[in-house]
């Protein structure tokens, strides 16, 4: 369980005190800074940009991983690419050309994934996976955070386990499979049973009184 990474989603923080709120969650063990991009036209929620990116870059080590939910894509990533991301994902319906974007994404350094939602079928990794370091499956809807998990996820995150190590098993690059949506305290062992090795926690880290108490009791939950 130790090998589980956890990245807590900034969506929640405290935004008039973004500096402190990342700083406070690399300080208690947090792997990654997820980063929530919605444009109030693939999803109904506008939130932050590059430039947001770039300012939160200095006051932490671990990677920015940039969830990308916008249409189109491509005019982004080479901005988030300079803005300081390690990890640029996207959702397939939104790029007319998928294996180009991911593509792009690793061109300009970065980690590249897909981001699967509730009713996105897996079928979209199957021609692209020599092109994937992550693959994201939502477990929520995209648009908000303090959404309820939806209890799918949990067959789908088996069976997108089972691609990615038949990937492995045949030679292929590891790929990370993360979850995003609902994750708490009372379902992360549930999730990480499926298969999934990086958990995306939004209001369970920032929700909390303060960040590094909400994280502590994530990574408790995954002891239990
Ligand atoms: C939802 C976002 C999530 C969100 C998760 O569209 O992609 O990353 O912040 O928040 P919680 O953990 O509160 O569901
Ligand atoms: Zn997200």
């Amino acid at each position: 369980m130790s090998t589980v990474r956890i990245a807590p989603s900034i969506l929640s923080a405290d935004f008039a005190r973004l500096g402190e709120e990342v700083r406070a969650i690399e300080a208690a063990g947090a792997d990654w800074v997820h980063f929530d991009v919605m444009d109030n036209h693939y999803v109904p929620n506008l939130t932050i940009g590059p430039l947001v990116c770039e300012a939160i870059r200095p006051h932490v080590q671990i990677p920015i991983d940039v969830h990308l939910m916008v249409e189109p894509v491509d005019a982004l990533v080479p901005l988030f690419a300079k803005a300081g991301a390690n990890i640029i994902t996207f959702h397939p319906e939104a790029s007319r050309h998928v294996d180009r974007t991911l593509q792009m994404i690793r061109d300009h350094g970065c980690k590249a994934g897909l981001v699967f939602n509730p009713a996105t079928p897996l079928e979209w990794m199957d021609h692209v996976m020599d092109r994937l370091d992550v693959v994201l499956l939502m477990s929520v809807n995209p648009g908000f955070g303090g959404q309820k998990f939806i209890p799918s996820t949990l067959p789908k995150l088996q069976a997108a386990r089972q691609r990615i190590n038949t990937h492995a098993a045949r030679g292929g690059q590891s790929i990370v499979l993360e979850v995003d949506g609902g994750v708490k305290t009372d379902n992360i062992a549930q999730i990480v049973a499926a298969g999934a090795d990086t958990c995306v926690a939004g209001s369970a880290v920032f929700g909390a009184p303060d960040a590094d108490g909400g994280y502590r009791g994530v990574m408790q939950a995954l002891k239990q």
